[in-house]
């Protein structure tokens, strides 16, 4: 058997803030093309890892691997290298207000990718809103939006740029059980179009059965349990198991 690639690999990291120790060892690895779904009580450290994984939080102690190279150790210039290759849905993560959806896209395209033209950004914008279906509101102003159709357009800006890695923080939120599952479908969907390595922390269950190849469970500042959803389910550890009703 081929073995497989493990894209992030974090070993033992630690991460305090002021001395509440937040992360206490925590060891995770995720594979090519494989959806990681992170479960763990409010406040349990899941966006506090995956910040330290592009670092916008700095690890106190620990390995961060993604794409094969120790992100602790480099310069910003090196970490931008590595960032450009990773989108990221942040919780609550708002589309810029004064924009339309076109110059939201529009934006994060310019910032990443240089020299493009009017009508590559055009095509890739196009073709974004394909992926979320929702080319007709590219002249829509985000307060014309209703929060479901902001997650798309958010969903949407994170994919345009075709990253390698995509960190969905709590990508259902807020959202009616049927919307959370389009936008569930919408992460599998680019999972398999893209070939995209995602983690993906939510709080929705139903977001963690359809988009979760592995789960981890984040308890006290360390990984407590790793399974597929159908494992986890049938825990018999009261805690693990207390997730799943
Ligand atoms: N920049 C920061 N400065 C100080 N404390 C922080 C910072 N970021 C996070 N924390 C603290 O770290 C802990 C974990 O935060 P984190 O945001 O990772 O939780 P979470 O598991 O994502 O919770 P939720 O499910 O509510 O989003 C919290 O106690 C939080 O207050
Ligand atoms: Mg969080």
């Amino acid at each position: 058997m081929m073995k497989r690639e493990a894209i992030i690999s974090i070993k033992n990291l630690y991460k305090s803030f002021g001395g509440k120790a937040v992360l206490k060892g925590i060891s995770l690895d995720v594979n090519k093309g494989e959806d990681l779904v992170i479960l763990g009580r409010s406040g349990s450290g899941k966006s506090v890892t995956i910040k330290c994984l592009v670092g916008l939080v700095e690890a106190d102690k620990g390995k961060i691997e993604v794409f094969g190279t120790d992100i602790t150790k480099l310069s910003n210039v090196e970490l931008n290298k590595i960032r450009v290759r990773i989108g990221f849905m942040f919780q609550n993560g708002a589309l810029y207000d004064s924009m339309s959806v076109r110059q939201n896209l529009t934006f994060t395209l310019k910032h990443h990718t240089k020299n493009l033209s009017k009508e590559e950004i055009e095509n890739k914008i196009l073709e974004a809103l394909d992926s979320v279906g929702l080319k007709e509101a590219i002249d829509k102003m985000p307060s014309e939006l209703s929060g479901g159709m902001q997650k798309r357009i958010a969903l949407a800006r994170t994919i345009i740029i075709n990253p390698e890695i995509i960190l969905y923080d709590e990508p259902t939120s807020g959202l009616d059980t049927i919307t959370a599952r389009e936008i569930s479908e919408l992460i599998v969907s680019t999972q398999k179009k893209q070939k995209t390595t995602s983690i993906i922390i939510t709080h929705d269950l139903a977001c963690a059965k359809i988009t979760g190849n592995r789960i981890m469970i984040l308890k006290d500042g360390v990984i407590n349990a790793v399974g597929t959803y159908e494992e986890l389910e049938k825990s018999t550890d009261e805690w693990v198991h207390s997730f799943f009703i």
